[in-house]
Protein backbone atom coordinates (compact mmCIF):
# COMPACT_ATOMS: atom_id res chain seq x y z
CA UNK A 1 0.00 0.00 0.00
CA UNK A 2 0.86 3.64 -0.47
CA UNK A 3 2.15 5.43 3.18
CA UNK A 4 4.47 7.93 4.15
CA UNK A 5 7.01 6.62 6.08
CA UNK A 6 9.74 8.89 8.80
CA UNK A 7 13.06 7.12 8.63
CA UNK A 8 14.54 10.24 10.66
CA UNK A 9 12.80 12.92 12.55
CA UNK A 10 13.07 16.73 11.29
CA UNK A 11 11.49 18.95 8.79
CA UNK A 12 8.66 18.40 6.25
CA UNK A 13 11.41 16.91 3.95
CA UNK A 14 11.65 13.63 6.19
CA UNK A 15 7.73 12.93 4.95
CA UNK A 16 8.68 10.53 1.97
CA UNK A 17 6.05 8.09 -0.22
CA UNK A 18 7.10 4.41 0.02
CA UNK A 19 5.04 1.24 -0.63
CA UNK A 20 4.48 -0.42 2.84
CA UNK A 21 2.67 -3.72 3.56
CA UNK A 22 -1.10 -3.61 4.72
CA UNK A 23 -1.07 -3.66 8.23
CA UNK A 24 -2.92 -6.55 10.17
CA UNK A 25 -5.50 -5.55 12.83
CA UNK A 26 -4.77 -7.63 16.75
CA UNK A 27 -7.69 -8.17 18.84
CA UNK A 28 -10.10 -4.89 19.59
CA UNK A 29 -8.75 -3.24 16.55
CA UNK A 30 -10.10 -2.58 13.10
CA UNK A 31 -8.81 -2.71 9.73
CA UNK A 32 -9.87 0.77 7.86
CA UNK A 33 -9.54 1.10 4.05
CA UNK A 34 -8.71 4.94 4.51
CA UNK A 35 -10.58 7.46 2.07
CA UNK A 36 -9.34 10.51 3.94
CA UNK A 37 -6.44 10.84 6.27
CA UNK A 38 -6.61 13.78 8.81
CA UNK A 39 -3.82 15.81 9.54
CA UNK A 40 -2.97 17.94 13.32
CA UNK A 41 -0.58 20.52 14.12
CA UNK A 42 0.47 17.68 16.28
CA UNK A 43 1.84 15.81 13.50
CA UNK A 44 4.06 18.27 12.58
CA UNK A 45 5.40 17.88 16.39
CA UNK A 46 5.62 14.47 15.48
CA UNK A 47 7.56 14.96 12.77
CA UNK A 48 10.03 16.02 14.90
CA UNK A 49 9.86 14.28 17.80
CA UNK A 50 8.87 17.23 20.15
CA UNK A 51 5.29 16.35 21.53
CA UNK A 52 3.94 15.14 24.80
CA UNK A 53 4.09 11.23 23.16
CA UNK A 54 7.73 10.25 22.64
CA UNK A 55 7.59 7.76 19.09
CA UNK A 56 10.78 5.52 17.68
CA UNK A 57 10.92 5.26 14.38
CA UNK A 58 10.49 4.12 11.62
CA UNK A 59 7.20 5.29 11.76
CA UNK A 60 3.94 6.12 9.87
CA UNK A 61 2.44 9.49 11.26
CA UNK A 62 -0.93 10.50 11.20
CA UNK A 63 -3.19 10.42 14.52
CA UNK A 64 -6.84 9.81 12.26
CA UNK A 65 -8.30 8.27 9.82
CA UNK A 66 -12.01 8.62 7.54
CA UNK A 67 -12.61 5.42 5.35
CA UNK A 68 -14.58 1.97 5.38
CA UNK A 69 -13.92 -1.56 7.29
CA UNK A 70 -14.02 -4.50 5.86
CA UNK A 71 -18.01 -5.42 6.38
CA UNK A 72 -18.33 -1.92 4.32
CA UNK A 73 -19.24 0.11 7.31
CA UNK A 74 -18.33 4.25 7.28
CA UNK A 75 -15.95 5.24 10.14
CA UNK A 76 -14.05 7.63 12.06
CA UNK A 77 -11.34 6.24 14.07
CA UNK A 78 -8.54 7.78 16.05
CA UNK A 79 -5.05 6.05 16.24
CA UNK A 80 -3.08 6.52 19.26
CA UNK A 81 -1.07 8.84 17.20
CA UNK A 82 0.72 6.86 13.98
CA UNK A 83 -0.40 4.98 11.11
CA UNK A 84 -2.68 7.67 9.52
CA UNK A 85 -0.64 8.65 6.43
CA UNK A 86 -1.89 6.07 4.72
CA UNK A 87 -4.14 3.35 2.26
CA UNK A 88 -4.84 1.27 5.16
CA UNK A 89 -4.86 1.87 9.08
CA UNK A 90 -5.74 -0.33 11.69
CA UNK A 91 -7.76 1.44 14.68
CA UNK A 92 -8.59 0.64 18.63
CA UNK A 93 -12.36 -1.05 18.13
CA UNK A 94 -12.56 1.67 21.05
CA UNK A 95 -11.79 4.67 19.12
CA UNK A 96 -13.64 3.61 16.05
CA UNK A 97 -16.77 5.56 15.27
CA UNK A 98 -19.64 4.97 12.75
CA UNK A 99 -20.06 8.19 10.73
CA UNK A 100 -24.11 9.30 10.82
CA UNK A 101 -25.65 9.58 7.34
CA UNK A 102 -25.46 12.77 6.41
CA UNK A 103 -22.26 13.75 7.40
CA UNK A 104 -18.52 13.89 4.85
CA UNK A 105 -15.73 12.15 5.64
CA UNK A 106 -14.16 15.63 5.95
CA UNK A 107 -16.35 16.90 8.57
CA UNK A 108 -16.41 13.69 10.26
CA UNK A 109 -12.17 13.95 10.47
CA UNK A 110 -12.36 17.94 11.48
CA UNK A 111 -15.04 17.02 14.18
CA UNK A 112 -13.03 14.00 15.93
CA UNK A 113 -9.75 15.02 17.21
CA UNK A 114 -9.88 18.98 16.49
CA UNK A 115 -13.85 18.76 17.84
CA UNK A 116 -13.80 16.79 20.72
CA UNK A 117 -10.86 18.80 21.37
CA UNK A 118 -12.65 21.96 21.30
CA UNK A 119 -15.23 20.54 22.86
CA UNK A 120 -12.86 19.85 26.33
CA UNK A 121 -11.85 22.61 26.32
CA UNK A 122 -15.51 24.58 26.99
CA UNK A 123 -16.49 21.82 29.21
CA UNK A 124 -14.16 19.82 30.96
CA UNK A 125 -11.35 22.07 31.63
CA UNK A 126 -12.33 25.54 31.65
CA UNK A 127 -15.79 24.89 32.60
CA UNK A 128 -17.66 27.77 31.08
CA UNK A 129 -20.05 29.95 32.55
CA UNK A 130 -22.86 31.42 30.99
CA UNK A 131 -22.16 35.35 30.00
CA UNK A 132 -18.11 34.50 30.82
CA UNK A 133 -15.93 36.07 27.95
CA UNK A 134 -13.67 33.62 26.21
CA UNK A 135 -10.54 34.12 24.09
CA UNK A 136 -10.07 31.62 21.51
CA UNK A 137 -6.25 31.74 19.41
CA UNK A 138 -5.44 30.13 16.02
CA UNK A 139 -9.38 31.07 15.54
CA UNK A 140 -9.35 30.16 11.99
CA UNK A 141 -7.83 27.24 12.44
CA UNK A 142 -8.79 23.36 13.39
CA UNK A 143 -9.95 23.50 16.88
CA UNK A 144 -9.81 27.53 16.42
CA UNK A 145 -12.99 27.69 13.77
CA UNK A 146 -14.57 25.24 16.12
CA UNK A 147 -14.09 26.45 19.09
CA UNK A 148 -15.44 30.12 17.89
CA UNK A 149 -18.58 28.49 16.70
CA UNK A 150 -19.55 26.46 19.85
CA UNK A 151 -18.91 29.76 21.94
CA UNK A 152 -22.23 31.22 22.15
CA UNK A 153 -24.17 27.49 22.20
CA UNK A 154 -21.99 26.72 25.21
CA UNK A 155 -22.94 29.99 26.75
CA UNK A 156 -19.64 32.49 26.36
CA UNK A 157 -21.14 36.02 26.83
CA UNK A 158 -18.61 37.35 24.34
CA UNK A 159 -16.12 35.50 22.19
CA UNK A 160 -12.93 36.83 21.19
CA UNK A 161 -11.05 35.33 18.42
CA UNK A 162 -7.10 35.80 17.27
CA UNK A 163 -5.24 35.15 14.04
CA UNK A 164 -2.20 36.06 12.86
CA UNK A 165 -3.61 37.61 9.40
CA UNK A 166 -6.52 40.05 8.16
CA UNK A 167 -8.23 36.74 5.87
CA UNK A 168 -7.96 34.90 9.37
CA UNK A 169 -9.77 37.48 11.23
CA UNK A 170 -12.24 37.58 8.98
CA UNK A 171 -13.41 34.28 8.56
CA UNK A 172 -13.14 33.94 12.42
CA UNK A 173 -15.86 36.88 12.58
CA UNK A 174 -17.71 34.56 9.36
CA UNK A 175 -18.04 31.92 12.45
CA UNK A 176 -19.54 34.07 14.77
CA UNK A 177 -16.57 35.69 17.11
CA UNK A 178 -17.96 39.22 18.43
CA UNK A 179 -14.23 40.52 17.55
CA UNK A 180 -10.96 39.85 16.21
CA UNK A 181 -7.67 40.62 17.57
CA UNK A 182 -4.12 40.35 15.62
CA UNK A 183 -1.97 37.93 17.84
CA UNK A 184 1.07 40.09 16.95
CA UNK A 185 -0.11 42.97 18.53
CA UNK A 186 2.80 44.68 20.37
CA UNK A 187 0.60 44.75 23.59
CA UNK A 188 -1.73 41.37 22.98
CA UNK A 189 -2.58 41.97 26.50
CA UNK A 190 -4.03 45.26 25.92
CA UNK A 191 -5.82 44.01 23.05
CA UNK A 192 -7.41 41.34 24.43
CA UNK A 193 -8.69 43.75 27.54
CA UNK A 194 -9.85 46.20 24.47
CA UNK A 195 -11.71 43.73 22.75
CA UNK A 196 -13.28 42.50 26.23
CA UNK A 197 -15.13 46.42 26.51
CA UNK A 198 -11.70 46.79 28.90
CA UNK A 199 -12.65 43.97 31.00
CA UNK A 200 -9.46 41.40 31.82
CA UNK A 201 -10.83 38.23 30.21
CA UNK A 202 -12.32 35.33 31.79
CA UNK A 203 -11.52 32.50 29.77
CA UNK A 204 -8.19 31.97 27.12
CA UNK A 205 -8.06 28.56 25.11
CA UNK A 206 -3.66 29.09 24.80
CA UNK A 207 -2.29 26.72 22.72
CA UNK A 208 1.15 28.83 21.03
CA UNK A 209 3.31 29.20 24.28
CA UNK A 210 5.78 31.97 24.47
CA UNK A 211 4.66 35.26 24.31
CA UNK A 212 1.28 34.83 23.83
CA UNK A 213 0.82 32.31 26.54
CA UNK A 214 2.54 35.20 29.06
CA UNK A 215 0.26 37.89 27.55
CA UNK A 216 -2.91 36.43 27.66
CA UNK A 217 -2.01 35.34 31.62
CA UNK A 218 -1.75 39.29 31.49
CA UNK A 219 -5.10 39.50 30.45
CA UNK A 220 -7.17 36.78 32.83
CA UNK A 221 -9.44 38.17 34.92
CA UNK A 222 -9.44 36.82 38.51
CA UNK A 223 -11.06 33.41 38.71
CA UNK A 224 -10.48 33.68 34.99
CA UNK A 225 -8.50 30.11 33.72
CA UNK A 226 -5.87 29.67 30.77
CA UNK A 227 -6.25 26.37 29.23
CA UNK A 228 -3.03 25.81 27.85
CA UNK A 229 -3.30 22.64 25.24
CA UNK A 230 0.07 23.17 23.08
CA UNK A 231 3.06 24.38 22.22
CA UNK A 232 2.97 25.94 18.47
CA UNK A 233 5.90 28.47 18.85
CA UNK A 234 7.88 25.63 20.28
CA UNK A 235 8.24 27.42 23.64
CA UNK A 236 7.48 26.73 26.98
CA UNK A 237 6.19 28.55 29.86
CA UNK A 238 7.41 28.74 32.95
CA UNK A 239 4.98 30.20 36.14
CA UNK A 240 5.48 31.17 39.71
CA UNK A 241 2.65 30.06 41.95
CA UNK A 242 2.82 33.18 43.83
CA UNK A 243 1.48 35.61 40.81
CA UNK A 244 -1.48 32.78 40.16
CA UNK A 245 -2.47 33.12 44.05
CA UNK A 246 -1.87 37.22 43.98
CA UNK A 247 -4.14 37.47 40.95
CA UNK A 248 -6.48 34.71 41.31
CA UNK A 249 -6.01 32.96 38.28
CA UNK A 250 -5.61 29.35 37.27
CA UNK A 251 -3.73 27.94 34.76
CA UNK A 252 -5.58 24.63 33.59
CA UNK A 253 -3.61 21.64 30.68
CA UNK A 254 -5.27 19.77 28.73
CA UNK A 255 -4.50 16.66 26.42
CA UNK A 256 -6.56 14.63 24.35
CA UNK A 257 -4.89 11.50 25.09
CA UNK A 258 -6.51 11.56 28.68
CA UNK A 259 -10.11 11.55 27.09
CA UNK A 260 -9.32 7.81 25.28
CA UNK A 261 -11.04 5.14 27.09
CA UNK A 262 -13.90 7.32 29.27
CA UNK A 263 -17.16 6.54 27.33
CA UNK A 264 -18.78 10.18 27.92
CA UNK A 265 -15.60 11.84 27.35
CA UNK A 266 -15.38 10.49 23.82
CA UNK A 267 -18.61 8.56 22.75
CA UNK A 268 -21.07 11.29 24.31
CA UNK A 269 -19.32 14.15 22.99
CA UNK A 270 -18.71 13.06 19.87
CA UNK A 271 -22.44 12.60 19.15
CA UNK A 272 -22.95 15.98 20.68
CA UNK A 273 -20.64 17.84 17.78
CA UNK A 274 -22.17 15.43 15.20
CA UNK A 275 -25.99 16.19 16.46
CA UNK A 276 -24.86 20.26 16.48
CA UNK A 277 -23.37 19.97 12.79
CA UNK A 278 -26.11 17.75 11.39
CA UNK A 279 -28.61 20.86 12.97
CA UNK A 280 -26.47 23.60 11.48
CA UNK A 281 -25.73 24.94 14.57
CA UNK A 282 -21.65 24.09 13.79
CA UNK A 283 -19.87 23.90 9.95
CA UNK A 284 -16.81 22.57 10.29
CA UNK A 285 -14.36 24.10 8.13
CA UNK A 286 -12.12 21.51 5.53
CA UNK A 287 -9.42 24.07 4.45
CA UNK A 288 -7.65 21.63 1.44
CA UNK A 289 -7.04 18.32 0.40
CA UNK A 290 -3.51 17.28 -0.17
CA UNK A 291 -2.51 14.46 -2.02
CA UNK A 292 -1.00 11.68 -0.10
CA UNK A 293 2.45 12.25 -2.20
CA UNK A 294 2.50 16.18 -0.73
CA UNK A 295 2.31 15.22 2.67
CA UNK A 296 5.30 17.31 3.36
CA UNK A 297 3.74 20.54 1.94
CA UNK A 298 1.04 20.62 4.00
CA UNK A 299 2.83 20.23 6.71
CA UNK A 300 5.01 23.40 5.44
CA UNK A 301 1.52 24.98 4.85
CA UNK A 302 0.00 24.58 8.29
CA UNK A 303 3.49 25.37 10.46
CA UNK A 304 4.06 28.32 8.11
CA UNK A 305 0.61 29.23 9.41
CA UNK A 306 -0.62 29.74 5.50
CA UNK A 307 -3.91 27.45 5.83
CA UNK A 308 -7.19 27.64 7.98
CA UNK A 309 -9.44 24.59 8.91
CA UNK A 310 -8.84 20.77 8.75
CA UNK A 311 -6.43 19.69 6.40
CA UNK A 312 -7.07 16.37 4.67
CA UNK A 313 -4.79 13.84 2.99
CA UNK A 314 -6.45 11.87 -0.41
CA UNK A 315 -4.38 8.29 0.22
CA UNK A 316 -4.93 7.62 -3.72
CA UNK A 317 -3.43 10.28 -4.94
N1 LIG B 1 -3.81 19.18 23.76
C1 LIG B 1 -4.46 18.49 22.84
O1 LIG B 1 -4.98 17.40 23.10
C2 LIG B 1 -4.59 19.06 21.46
C3 LIG B 1 -5.46 18.50 20.52
C4 LIG B 1 -5.59 19.11 19.26
C5 LIG B 1 -4.80 20.22 18.97
N2 LIG B 1 -3.94 20.70 19.89
C6 LIG B 1 -3.12 21.89 19.62
O2 LIG B 1 -3.99 22.90 19.15
C7 LIG B 1 -3.32 23.73 18.24
C8 LIG B 1 -4.15 23.81 16.97
O3 LIG B 1 -4.12 22.55 16.34
P1 LIG B 1 -4.78 22.32 14.92
O4 LIG B 1 -4.49 20.93 14.53
O5 LIG B 1 -6.19 22.78 14.97
O6 LIG B 1 -3.93 23.30 13.98
P2 LIG B 1 -4.35 24.68 13.27
O7 LIG B 1 -4.92 25.59 14.31
O8 LIG B 1 -5.18 24.37 12.10
O9 LIG B 1 -2.97 25.26 12.75
C9 LIG B 1 -2.05 25.86 13.55
C10 LIG B 1 -2.33 27.37 13.79
O10 LIG B 1 -1.65 27.75 14.96
C11 LIG B 1 -1.34 29.12 14.92
N3 LIG B 1 0.01 29.36 15.43
C12 LIG B 1 0.30 30.10 16.50
N4 LIG B 1 1.61 30.14 16.70
C13 LIG B 1 2.18 29.42 15.73
C14 LIG B 1 3.52 29.11 15.41
N5 LIG B 1 4.54 29.55 16.11
N6 LIG B 1 3.73 28.35 14.33
C15 LIG B 1 2.71 27.89 13.59
N7 LIG B 1 1.41 28.16 13.87
C16 LIG B 1 1.17 28.93 14.93
C17 LIG B 1 -1.53 29.58 13.48
O11 LIG B 1 -2.68 30.41 13.46
P3 LIG B 1 -2.47 32.01 13.42
O12 LIG B 1 -1.46 32.23 12.34
O13 LIG B 1 -3.80 32.57 13.09
O14 LIG B 1 -1.99 32.40 14.78
C18 LIG B 1 -1.77 28.28 12.71
O15 LIG B 1 -2.62 28.46 11.62
C19 LIG B 1 -1.93 23.14 18.06
O16 LIG B 1 -1.02 23.81 18.88
C20 LIG B 1 -2.10 21.70 18.51
O17 LIG B 1 -0.91 21.11 18.94
C21 LIG B 1 -3.82 20.15 21.12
Amino acid sequence: MRAVQLEEFGGPEVLRLTDLPVPEPGDDEVLIEVSRAGINFADTHTRENTYVARYELPLVPGGEVAGSTPDGARVVAMLGGTGGYAEYAVAPRATTFPIPEGVEEGAALALLIQGLTAWHLYRTSAKLAQGESVVVHAAAGGVGSLAVQLGKPFGAGRVIATASSEDKRQKALELGADIAVGVNADDLAGALREANEGRRVDVVFEMAGGRVFDQSLEALAAFGRLVTYGIASREQNELKSGYLMRKSKAVVGFYLGHCLGRREMMEDALADLFDRAARGELRPQVGGTYPLSEAGRAHEEMQGRRTSGKLLLDPTA
